[in-house]
């Protein structure tokens, strides 16, 4: 428990300010009181198999209904297992036979200003195509398929496609180097990548199919490529085996029959940052994960008929998996999506499009909410955004001054807030207010979603008393939690299974309030959240290490009031080489190169030696208190050297 952090406790518990629930929301809406919600949270606790059934057979549609509901044998959860279904059909199919048919489905607008919008006729067309090339590829069911493209429509189409033909995605985020790319191709096995030439960011095109071609170079496992031409920045493209996506759909028939899938069918990888070794890549099957979205996304989302919704994160992300392509469109949802950087042209770039599109939701992270308030309030001002009427918030706590900001200038205080707590592994939401009902607290992600049963514990399992900080878990599988980690099943049962024995240990600290609300503390292990993003310090430290000069390295997360968090790197050098500015930067190339810009340390500091235990261990406790306040105070009796503090804490003020 040491490593939670009593600073934020305090912090939080002095938070008083409390928000009603929305008096319009609740007219309207499934939820109509918080009664209706401890009711029905009740039921679904105490028999959550009969909830699941009910709400899965009301919200999706089924080729064939089992009997099956849930089974749990050997940390292998299974839901629906002998139900069939196919995610692309409920996403898009179903509403072809009603008046959402000319509806739009995707509002796209790109970075220079360009809108595409497609209805869900139209995207229904395109993603039937998009399967038969796969098909005429030689794509079968359960072959995977990489997606390293960036936010244009193509991307929504390929993940729909592949999910047509039961074929399993991995997307790759467009910021990730041609290292990391290649070895999440080589850790799912994927024969066929689709990419595009370039993304535009910040004006400047970036080339992607270059960065592909890299990876492909030593992971000659990728037989095809297909290649969108978005910037028509000049390319290499390999006879045989790059093809253009406009050509090869060109030739395709607009109908695509939808696989019947088993519910348990695998639906995408996604990799995500663990405390050790190589990132993981989650696994997430069909039904369970669909329910799972689609249900979080009409409570908390409230979608509407009348909403223009944007999530703003990416489609390489979890958020972007659940809340811009599955759970929406699974309930026919308008979703607006925006390929370009947050602040090009200008800073108010999204407040501009939220006012020119009529934005009626607006999901966001709090690093972006922190960026904006830095930049001034003049300019979500400046613009009428009195078409939104709800916020939400993801990806680290939100502190309530940012709450506070988004609430009043961003919402001009009409619109709730609904704080969702959830990660990759679990798929969907899981602890979110439902803005109909719920008062709201900034700063806290309130009550647990139906379903949910999220406990309090000590490492050793026992409970922790309210208002105290414990470690957050869950005490039984949902439909929508990743199902294993791909072809490492050992690796999940034992970070997420057996960690605490009998719940799934999530990794974050939390407490909860004498009301029950949940205030989300941040992670417990060694990962580190920057901007939403989360990194484990392992693989960055394993980049460095890589570098010629470098003999030994540790990597700590420190506070920072715009990332949230930002990386600092404590290096020792080789052979007495003396520290440099260039030294500096070609470590932090390196780290580009091996992972990505997002994981560039912000700080590298190098040191002479680094503290350790007499075992050996890297006490990482004492460089995260150092690296934040420039000093540490902390316990250090376990210290091997006590000589060590006194270099680092020199080491960090002759740099200031
Ligand atoms: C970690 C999961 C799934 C959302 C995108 C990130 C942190 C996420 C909140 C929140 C406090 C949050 C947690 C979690 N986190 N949402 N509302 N309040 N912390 O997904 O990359 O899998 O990261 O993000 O630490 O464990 P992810």
């Amino acid at each position: 428990m040491s490593k939670l952090d009593s600073h934020s406790i305090e912090s939080f518990l002095k938070e008083k300010r409390k928000f009603s629930p929305s008096k319009n929301f609740a007219k309207n809406n499934l939820l109509k009181s918080i009664k209706e919600y401890d009711k029905l949270y009740k039921e679904s606790i105490k028999s959550p198999e009969k909830f699941w059934k009910k709400m899965a057979e009301k919200y999706l549609h089924f080729f064939h209904k089992g009997e099956t509901i849930y089974e749990f044998n050997d940390y292998r959860v299974q839901w629906f297992s002998d139900y069939t279904t196919n995610v692309s059909y409920n996403c898009l199919d179903r509403h072809l036979t009603n008046s959402s048919k000319n509806k739009a489905a995707i509002i796209w607008e790109g970075e220079n200003g360009e809108v595409t919008t497609l209805t869900y006729l139209q995207l229904s067309l395109e993603v039937n195509k998009a399967a038969n090339m796969l098909k005429s590829l030689g794509v079968k069911s359960g072959d995977r398929i990489a997606i390293y493209l960036p936010l244009i429509p193509e991307a929504v189409v390929a993940m729909l496609a592949c999910t047509r033909i039961g074929a399993p995605h991995t997307v790759i985020f467009g910021g990730f180097s041609s290292q990391s790319l290649q070895d999440r191709i080589n850790d799912s096995g994927c024969k066929i990548l689709i990419t595009a030439d370039g993304g535009y960011r910040k004006g400047v095109a970036t080339p992607m199919k270059n960065i592909a071609d890299l990876a492909c170079e030593n992971s000659p496992i990728i037989q095809t490529m297909i290649v969108v031409e978005r910037t028509k920045t000049k390319i290499n493209m390999q006879p045989k085996r790059d093809f253009y996506w406009s050509e090869l759909m060109a030739k395709q028939s607009s109908q695509c029959e939808p696989e019947k899938l088993a519910a348990e069918h695998p639906l995408f990888i996604l990799y995500t940052s663990g405390t050790t070794g190589k990132p993981k890549g989650l696994l997430h099957t069909t039904a369970g994960y669909l329910l799972g979205v689609t249900l979080t996304s009409q409570y908390i989302f409230d979608i509407k008929d009348t909403d223009v919704y944007w999530c703003t994160a990416d489609i390489g992300w979890i958020t972007g998996h659940s809340y811009v392509v599955y759970g929406p469109l699974s309930l026919g949802a308008t979703v607006f999506i925006y390929e370009g950087a947050p602040t090009y042209p200008n800073v108010d770039r999204f407040w501009q499009m939220i006012a020119k599109h009529k934005i009626t939701t607006l999901y966001t992270a709090p690093t972006a909410i922190r960026m904006f308030i830095r930049h001034g309030s003049e300019w979500p001002l400046k613009h009428d955004l009195s078409s939104l009427r709800l916020l939400g918030s993801v990806g680290e706590p939100i502190n309530p001054e940012a709450w506070m900001w988004y609430f009043e200038i961003v919402g001009n205080k009409n619109c709730p807030i609904v704080d969702t707590w959830w990660q990759t592994e679990t798929g969907a939401i899981m602890i979110s207010p439902i803005p109909s009902v719920t008062l709201t607290k900034p700063g806290s992600a309130t009550l647990p979603f139906f379903g949910i049963d999220p406990v309090l514990l000590e490492q050793d399992g026992t409970p922790v008393q309210k208002n105290k900080g414990g470690l957050l878990c869950i005490k039984k599988p949902w439909p929508s939690i990743a199902r294993t980690i791909y072809g490492d099943h050992e690796r999940y049962k034992k970070t997420y299974w057996q960690e605490i024995e009998g719940v799934y240990f999530t990794g974050d600290g939390a407490h909860q309030d004498e009301e029950g609300y949940f205030w989300i503390m941040g992670r417990v292990d060694d990962v580190v959240n920057v901007s939403g993003h989360r990194l484990g310090t392992m693989e960055v430290e394993s980049a460095i290490v890589q570098h010629e000069s470098v003999a030994e390295c540790a990597v700590v997360g420190k506070p920072d009031s715009i990332k949230g968090q930002s990386l600092v790197a404590f290096v020792t050098l080789k052979n007495l080489q003396l520290p440099s500015k260039e030294l500096k930067e070609s470590i932090s190339k390196l780290v580009e190169k091996e992972i990505g810009a997002i994981a560039r340390p912000e700080e590298i500091r190098f040191t002479e030696v680094l503290p350790k235990t007499r075992s050996g261990k890297i006490m990482r406790r004492l460089l995260r208190e150092l690296a934040a306040s420039g000093s540490i105070k902390g316990d250090t009796t376990t210290l091997e050297d006590f000589s060590v503090i006194q270099s680092l804490q020199k080491g960090a003020s002759d740099e200031e």
